[in-house]
């Protein structure tokens, strides 16, 4: 008898469990902490089980919400299908994980992990989550998330969609005649940044000369935003108690004052976007001072396709012109949607013409160099953004920081220091304060560099500028040392040109029929060319 119990007990066991199990209702909120390079992250799960047994919800992350489409339990086996955005790009994919107990084991869906992506976009493996947070197994419990200033979750099946302007040239604002300078808080800070942060990277510009060599923009990227009140009207968070307070004090030292949004909904980081509130969003931001704004597409692409990009763009451009204030306006599209050909007729003076940096020799090599096609677009008012400097970010040598500035300053990209300017060495103040590298990006004639011959690693760019001469670059991708040659032929010059070394501060003197120079690895060799007949 007793053994026959025994049988029929173990007979029962795993039906039992598979039944346990496949009741599990995980409705609920459930909260995971991660580790990454940008230091601990939560990723919150908000499930929903519907009579079928069919999950529905949002992943919300440190780069933004992701709907859950589609979910299911199996035993003690859980499958959500996530939509990642990823640099305006939409891609569902199916997660896995594990019941166990009370928790759920789970590897958070990452945008455009592991993916590569088309020629301007970001490097292989580079989506928003990047490769530290790409494989990580979480354990979510239920709970409460940690409180934040994020925006709710978005429901886009339900999102009213708002009617975009019909498409029409807007005729310039005037503003950027040369590629914007300054600072942004996002690779350094990410979204912990605060009204004290910004006080002192002004005082900081001042002090350690970069204003004077021509850094003005002092640009809060994602995460000063809060919600709205009753009126609709944008509220920042607690971390920015007083915008125009912080907007006067930028000002009282000679600086100006720049914000981030976006088109969408939410900001890639999750927090409230102007979507429908693009006007009042353009008023707040000239009461309170602004003078640049960065708006940024992100969780528009759940909303609209790349071909409504211009209107979406041109809606806010229109409210920045009837705001009354002059703002420069910076697309930030990733390299989407030919925005270098229509991005200045929707108010635009600026384009992102890449996704997103990292601070490594990769995918800053991999970014500045290709972007010679650019300089068909780029001219007074309208520049090419390759992205904030990484310059001073600790994860490049010296070396390879002088030649990201060089290559930014060839191709007349904004130069927008990413580093905190409050900590950093002489050696990196001196990269980012070079004047003579800073007049090649700042030449009046607003000419993009370009690519003009090849040889294994080395690349020799050439950039005319507005008094004759040419600002020419030899870059060495490889990891020898290497010689690389320039005729003066193949920038037009006859046998004579007198050379300055725009790294060594010196004249080279008058050189006859081309230059030569030995280059290190991942380095640079940047001179001024002046024709002497
Ligand atoms: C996107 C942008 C970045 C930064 C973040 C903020 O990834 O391309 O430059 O603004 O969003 O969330």
């Amino acid at each position: 008898m007793r053994s026959l119990i025994i049988v029929l007990v173990f007979a029962a066991l795993p039906c039992a469990q598979t039944l346990r199990a496949q009741s599990q209702d995980l409705s609920g909120t459930w909260v995971a902490k991660s580790t990454s390079p940008m230091g601990e992250m939560e990723f919150v799960y908000e499930l929903r089980t519907d009579a079928k047994g069919k999950i529905t919800g949002t992943q919300r992350g440190p780069f933004g919400d992701s709907p859950i489409v589609d979910g299911k339990v199996t035993g003690d086996k859980v499958e959500l299908t996530v939509e990642t955005e990823s640099f305006g790009s939409l891609s569902k994919s199916t997660i896995t994980g594990t019941i166990v107990g009370e928790e759920l084991h789970i590897t958070p869906a990452m945008p455009g992990g592991g993916r590569g992506r088309g020629p301007g976009g970001p490097p292989p493996g580079a989506g928003r989550g990047g490769p530290g947070f790409m494989s990580q197994h979480l354990i979510a419990r239920r709970g409460i998330p940690t409180p934040s200033y994020r925006a709710a979750s978005v429901n886009y099946a339900s999102l009213p969609k708002i009617a975009l302007p019909a498409v029409k040239d807007l005729p310039s604002n005037g503003l950027a005649k040369t590629p914007p300078m300054g600072w942004n808080s996002w690779n350094k800070f990410h979204t912990k940044i605060d009204d004290r942060t910004v006080r002192e990277v002004a005082d900081a510009m001042v002090s350690t000369g970069m204003k004077d060599a021509g850094y003005l923009y002092v640009n809060i990227d994602d995460g000063w935003e809060w919600k709205r009140d009753e009126t609709g009207k944008i509220l920042p968070n607690p971390n920015f108690p007083d915008m125009k307070a912080l907007a006067a004090y930028v000002h009282s030292k000679g600086l100006k004052l720049g914000i981030y949004s976006s088109p969408g909904p939410t900001t890639c980081g999750g927090y409230e976007g102007s979507y429908g509130h693009e006007e009042q969003d353009a008023k707040s931001y000239a009461d309170w001072g602004i003078d640049y704004l960065k708006y940024d597409w992100c969780s528009a692409s759940r909303v609209w396709k790349d071909e409504d990009m211009r209107a979406a763009y041109q809606k806010m451009g229109e409210a920045l012109r009837k705001s009354g204030r002059d703002i420069v306006y910076s697309l930030c599209q990733y390299g989407r949607a030919n925005a270098g050909e229509w991005g200045p007729l929707a108010g635009g003076n600026l384009w992102r013409s890449t996704g997103d940096i990292r601070d490594s020799w990769q995918s800053m090599a991999q970014i500045g160099f290709s972007q010679g096609n650019t300089a068909r677009f780029t001219r007074p008012g309208w520049w090419p953004d390759a992205d904030m400097l990484e310059v001073g970010n600790g994860g490049m040598t010296v070396e390879e920081y002088r030649t990201h500035l060089s290559l930014w300053a060839m191709i007349g990209a904004p130069l927008i220091a990413g580093n905190d300017l409050r900590s950093m060495t002489p050696q990196i103040r001196e990269i980012l304060t070079n004047e003579d590298a800073i007049a090649v990006d700042q030449d009046a004639l607003g000419k993009g560099g370009q690519r003009i011959s090849q040889q294994g690693d080395t690349e020799v760019w050439a950039k005319p500028l507005s008094n004759g001469d040419y600002a020419v670059a030899l870059f060495n991708r490889g990891e020898s040392e290497a010689d690389i040659w320039l005729k003066w032929s193949a920038i037009g010059f006859g046998a004579k040109a007198a050379v300055r070394d725009l790294w060594l501060h010196q004249s080279l003197g008058t050189v006859e029929d081309g230059f030569q120079t030995k280059v290190g690895p991942h380095g640079v060799a940047l001179i001024r060319v002046t024709k002497q007949y």
